[in-house]
C-alpha cells in the first residue's frame, strides 16, 4: 500500500494550502478510524463479553449448554466476531485505502452507520428477541450493504502497473492474498447471515441458527475469516516486530490453500477430513511467518511492554492448539466441550490475543496519537487473557464432556479473568486516545521549509528526519517508530 503523506525537508508539498488540505484529510481519516475502534470496543465489552460471560455462568451453574438459548450464544459470537474484530478490520481497511473518489465522500461514514445499526439490531433480535422477525433480516441486510460499500471502496484502488512494453500484471503479495481470502470469507459469512436471517424470519420459530448449519458457519468465521486475516497481517508485520527473517511466501500460500480446503470440507460436513487440513495449515502458517524462529535482531518493543514477542508467539501457539483440539473434537466430541475448547483457543487465544498484543503497537499510530497509555497495563491485560484462556480451554472439554465434574466450578473463574482482560484492554485504548495529544494540531503548525516539529512516525517507521502519516506503510527493518515514553 502506498504512503499517503510524506512531509520531509527537501520533499515538501508544492504549497501551504495543499499541505493543509492533506493534513485535514489525514485528520478526517484518523477520526473515522477512532470511530470504528470505539464501535469495536463497545461491541467487545457490552454485547460481546457480557453475553459471553453471563452464558458461561449459566452453563456452569446448570452443567450444560442447554441452560442458555442458542440465539443468546450466537448473539455473543456475532458481537465479538463482527462487532469487535469486524469493526476493527473495516476501520483499518478504510484507513489504509489510498485516496480515491469512493472513500473521500460520505461513503465511509454511511458504511459505519449501516454496519453499526445492523449490529445493534442483531443484538436486539438475538439477545432480547425484540421484533426479531423484522430486526433479524433487517440487521443482516444492513450489514451486507455495509460490506458491499467497503468492498466497492477497496476495489477503486488499482495496484500500480508497469508501463509500455514492460507492462506487467500487478503482483499481489502472499500476505495480501491471505487478507483477500479473509475478506472473501467475511463477505460470504455476512451474505449467509442475511440469507439465514431472512429464512428464519419467514419460516423459523426462533432467531437461532439451527445447530448443524451453525457449526459449519463457525468454521467459516473462525478458519475462513479470522485465521487468514491474522496470518495476512502477521506476514506483513511480525518478521519486523519479532526481528526474524522475512516471511516464506510460498509456504504461506500453501498454508492458506490448505486452510481454504479445510473450510470447504468443513462446510460440506466432512469434519473428520477438515480437521487435519486446518491443523497442517495452522502449523505451516507459523513456520512461514517464522514466529518461532530465532531472531536476528532485537524485537521492536519501544513504547510497549517488553513481553510483546512472548505474547505474539503465545497467540500462534494457541492457533496450533485450536487446530489440534479440532482433530480431537472431530473424533471424540459428544457434548460440544472439545469443539468449544478448540473454538475458544482460536477466537480468544489466537485472534483476541493477537489484537490485544499487536493493537497497542499499531493502533495509536494509525489513530494519530503519540503512544500507548501504559505498557504495564498492556502486560496485565495479556497475563489475564492468557491465564483465562488457558483455564477455559483446559477445563471446558473436561466439564462439558463429563470427564471431571469439578471442572464446572473452575469455568466461571476463567470467564472472570477474561472479562478482566477485556475491560483492561478497553481502558487502555480509551486512555490512550483520550490522554495523548493528537499529532494533528502540531501538524497544522508545520510549514513547508521550516524545521520539522514532529517525529511521531507511523507503525512502519519513517526515520527521524521528518514526519509521515501513512497507510499501512512499507515496514522498515531498522526503524523503531515509537518514542520511549
Ligand atoms: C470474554 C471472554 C469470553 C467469554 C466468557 C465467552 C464465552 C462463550 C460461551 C460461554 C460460549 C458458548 C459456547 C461454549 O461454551 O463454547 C461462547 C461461544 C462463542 N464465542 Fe465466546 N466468549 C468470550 C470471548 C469471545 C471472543 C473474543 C470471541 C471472538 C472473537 C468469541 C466468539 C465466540 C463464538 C463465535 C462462539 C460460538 C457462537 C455460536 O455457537 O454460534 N468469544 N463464548
Amino acid at each position: 500500500m502506498s504512503t499517503l503523506i510524506e512531509i520531509v525537508p527537501g520533499r515538501e508539498p508544492s504549497s501551504t494550502m495543499e499541505h493543509h488540505a492533506q493534513v485535514a484529510r489525514e485528520r478526517r481519516k484518523s477520526r473515522l478510524l477512532r470511530l470504528w475502534i470505539a464501535t469495536g470496543i463497545f461491541f467487545m465489552v457490552l454485547p460481546g463479553t457480557i453475553l459471553g460471560f453471563s452464558s458461561l455462568l449459566l452453563i456452569s451453574a446448570h452443567h450444560g449448554l442447554q441452560a442458555v438459548s442458542p440465539a443468546w450464544i450466537q448473539a455473543h459470537g456475532h458481537s465479538q466476531v463482527f462487532g469487535w474484530i469486524g469493526s476493527f478490520v473495516l476501520g483499518i481497511g478504510f484507513y489504509s485505502q489510498p485516496r480515491t473518489r469512493a472513500n473521500q465522500g460520505r461513503l465511509p461514514v454511511m458504511c459505519w452507520g449501516l454496519w453499526t445499526t445492523g449490529l445493534v439490531l442483531h443484538w436486539l433480535a438475538g439477545a432480547c428477541l425484540w421484533q426479531w422477525r423484522v430486526t433479524l433480516p433487517l440487521s443482516g441486510l444492513l450489514e451486507l450493504v455495509a460490506i458491499l460499500l467497503f468492498l466497492y471502496a477497496a476495489s477503486q484502488h488499482k495496484l500500480p502497473q508497469g508501463s509500455g512494453a514492460m507492462r506487467t500484471k500487478p503482483r499481489i503479495e502472499p500476505w495480501m492474498q491471505a487478507v483477500l481470502v479473509s475478506n472473501a470469507a467475511l463477505f460470504l459469512a455476512i451474505a449467509f447471515n442475511f440469507a439465514i436471517g431472512l429464512h428464519l424470519a419467514i419460516q423459523g420459530f426462533t432467531p437461532a441458527i439451527p445447530h448443524d448449519f451453525d457449526q459449519k458457519y463457525l468454521v467459516l468465521l473462525g478458519w475462513g475469516f479470522l485465521a487468514p486475516l491474522v496470518w495476512g497481517f502477521s506476514a506483513r508485520w511480525l518478521p519486523i516486530f519479532l526481528g526474524v527473517k522475512p516471511v516464506r511466501g510460498r509456504l504461506l500460500q500453501i498454508a492458506v490453500a490448505l486452510d481454504v480446503l479445510g473450510v470447504i470440507l468443513g462446510m460440506s460436513h466432512q469434519t473428520i477430513l477438515m480437521a487435519p487440513f486446518l491443523a497442517v495449515g495452522a502449523i505451516l502458517a507459523s513456520v512461514a511467518i517464522r514466529v518461532f524462529s530465532v531472531p536476528d535482531r532485537p524485537a521492536k518493543t519501544i513504547g510497549i511492554h517488553a513481553s510483546f514477542p512472548v505474547f505474539l508467539r503465545a497467540a500462534y501457539a494457541w492457533s496450533i492448539v485450536a487446530s489440534l483440539l479440532g482433530v480431537w473434537a472431530s473424533m471424540a466430541d459428544v457434548h460440544g466441550g472439545i469443539w468449544g475448547g478448540s473454538r475458544h483457543a482460536l477466537t480468544v487465544g489466537f485472534a483476541a490475543m493477537m489484537v490485544m498484543t499487536a493493537g497497542p503497537r499499531i493502533l495509536p499510530h494509525f489513530a494519530g496519537v503519540r503512544g500507548l497509555y501504559s505498557p504495564r497495563l498492556m502486560f496485565a491485560t495479556l497475563v489475564l487473557l492468557f491465564a483465562g484462556c488457558t483455564l477455559r480451554v483446559s477445563v471446558e472439554p473436561l466439564a462439558y464432556e463429563g470427564i471431571v465434574p469439578f471442572a464446572w466450578k473452575v469455568l466461571p473463574l476463567s470467564g472472570c479473568l477474561e472479562l478482566g482482560a477485556v475491560l483492561l484492554f478497553a481502558l487502555q485504548l480509551i486512555l490512550t486516545f483520550a490522554r495523548e495529544p493528537s499529532i494533528f494540531p502540531e501538524a497544522d503548525r508545520f510549514r513547508p521549509g521550516s524545521a520539522p516539529v514532529l517525529n511521531p512516525s507511523c507503525a512502519g517507521g519513517m526515520g527521524t528526519s521528518g514526519y509521515g502519516v501513512s497507510a499501512l506503510p512499507q515496514p522498515k527493518h531498522d526503524a523503531e517508530p515509537l518514542r520511549q515514553p
